[in-house]
């Protein structure tokens, strides 16, 4: 991997730095975002390890009183951003965005832990019951009925805003007459055809509408609010990180929450069967008002590796499909299947490559032993970089970049991959 790259990557987690807290890209994300913070941390832990853990330590500044930690925190004020603290309306100090994010916190902080000394383990077991506050709030108040499938209640919470996957439950919402006028700030600055679209905006904002004159009662939104829907990358991601939490609990000798944990465990291996799509053998989102599933495998299906969950039958499906979805791409892994006609290889979450869910996607086929669809996952990711520059994503099949440019995740990645190769040269 090329040392000047590496410069750049590190350069840009450093100009991205706000004073505690990392931005996305500067301007089109002006604000501290969950899950960018984790990858972010991850990149840091490469060259400044007090860095890494100030990154998750100002994350979870935004933590509400009952476990939440918001996707997007907001410290100040910032024209460039819509919707911004005034939409939202938290009633938060710091104000904050009124759903979460997917929960990598606790596997970043098992791999500071498993790289570092005693320093690192003070500070991970200071986090630890902000951790599992967090995961006790996903598994209350995303899984009402305690039946281990863990939902969202806006496709921002998945992460994968304008991901198809969506498109079942937001096309049940109406968009009300009330809902105002407002101006949308992102396609100023990157192509309207990189982006979800107008009416995909109107229903992003009515369900934050619901969520406003609710008061943000997460009950209610679960039960009654216009969006719920079971979200693999949730799934698989809090899975994850709920055994990484538990690896931690043992390492450190935090006996807290051991047992609760090994519940929260098993109860979503069993729930993961609520996602699989027989009629096309895949790992789908399903909307939870209709039961109706999503049809085509993205990305994020992929991470059944990285959670360890799935039947070996149902595992050995997946790599069929993966192997089919790459033959049809130059670079992998789409977000979302070519082989469905929804696919769009430059509309954000609707078919391009991202970085960060690549490593996931990396780190769970390697443990699986599928070493080979796994070198050429992380290929494709290096490659893309080294032709593209740090962009927020790129196409599956041109290898263009899009969207954000200096992209903390896209930098983080490179340089924690440039990182272990090193380490694995030397010995
Ligand atoms: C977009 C992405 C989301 C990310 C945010 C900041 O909304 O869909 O996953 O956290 O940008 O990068």
């Amino acid at each position: 991997m090329h040392s000047d790259l590496r410069k750049r990557a590190t350069q840009i987690l450093v100009d991205n730095d706000r004073g505690g807290y990392t931005v996305p890209t500067p301007r089109l994300y002006p604000y501290q975002w969950n899950w960018d913070s984790a990858f972010a941390a991850l990149g840091f832990s490469v060259f400044d390890r007090q860095r890494a853990w100030l990154e998750l330590e100002t994350l979870f500044e935004g933590q509400w009183a009952d476990g939440m930690v918001p996707h997007i925190i907001f410290r100040r004020d910032d024209p460039d951003y819509f919707p911004g603290p005034a939409i939202w309306q938290s009633g938060t100090n710091p104000p904050s965005s009124c759903h979460s994010q997917p929960p990598v916190v606790a596997s970043i902080i098992r791999h500071l832990v498993d790289t570092g000394g005693p320093a690192d383990r003070e500070k991970a077991a200071a986090l630890f019951p902000k951790v599992l506050a967090w995961h006790n709030w996903f598994h209350t108040m995303r899984d009402p009925d305690g039946n281990g499938t863990v939902a969202i209640i806006h496709p921002w919470e998945s992460g994968r805003d304008n991901c198809p996957d969506w498109d079942i439950g937001l096309e049940r919402i109406d968009v009300p007459e009330d809902l105002g006028r407002y101006e949308r700030r992102d396609t100023e600055r990157v192509d309207a055809d990189e982006r979800p679209t107008s009416l995909e905006y109107d229903r992003y904002l009515t369900i934050l509408k619901f969520g406003r004159e609710c008061r943000w009662d997460q009950r209610e939104i679960a039960r009654n609010g216009p969006f719920f829907m079971a979200d693999p990358g949730i799934q698989f991601i809090l899975l994850r990180a709920d055994r990484d939490l538990l690896y931690l609990a043992t390492e450190l000798a935090l006996e807290d929450g051991l047992e609760q944990i090994d519940r929260w465990i098993a109860r979503s291996v069993d729930g993961c069967g609520n996602y699989w799509n027989d009629r096309i053998g895949c790992f789908c989102a399903r909307d939870l008002r209709s039961g109706r599933f999503s049809d085509a495998m993205t990305s994020i299906s992929m991470l059944a590796f990285y959670a360890g969950a799935g039947t070996p039958g149902q595992r050995a499906r997946l790599v069929e499909h993966a192997h089919a979805i790459l033959d049809r791409c130059r670079y992998g892994f789409p977000s979302w299947d070519p082989r469905n006609g929804k696919f769009e290889s430059k509309r954000y979450w609707r078919g391009p490559v991202w970085a960060m869910v690549n490593y996931m996607i990396v780190q769970g086929l390697t443990e699986c032993g599928e070493t080979a669809l796994a070198d050429r996952i992380k290929a494709d990711t290096l490659k893309l970089i080294e032709k593209s520059g740090f962009r927020e994503y790129f196409d599956p099949i041109t290898g263009e970049g899009h969207g954000g440019r200096n992209f903390t995740w896209t930098a983080a990645i490179y340089l924690m991959w440039s990182a272990t190769e090193q380490t694995s040269q030397a010995a």
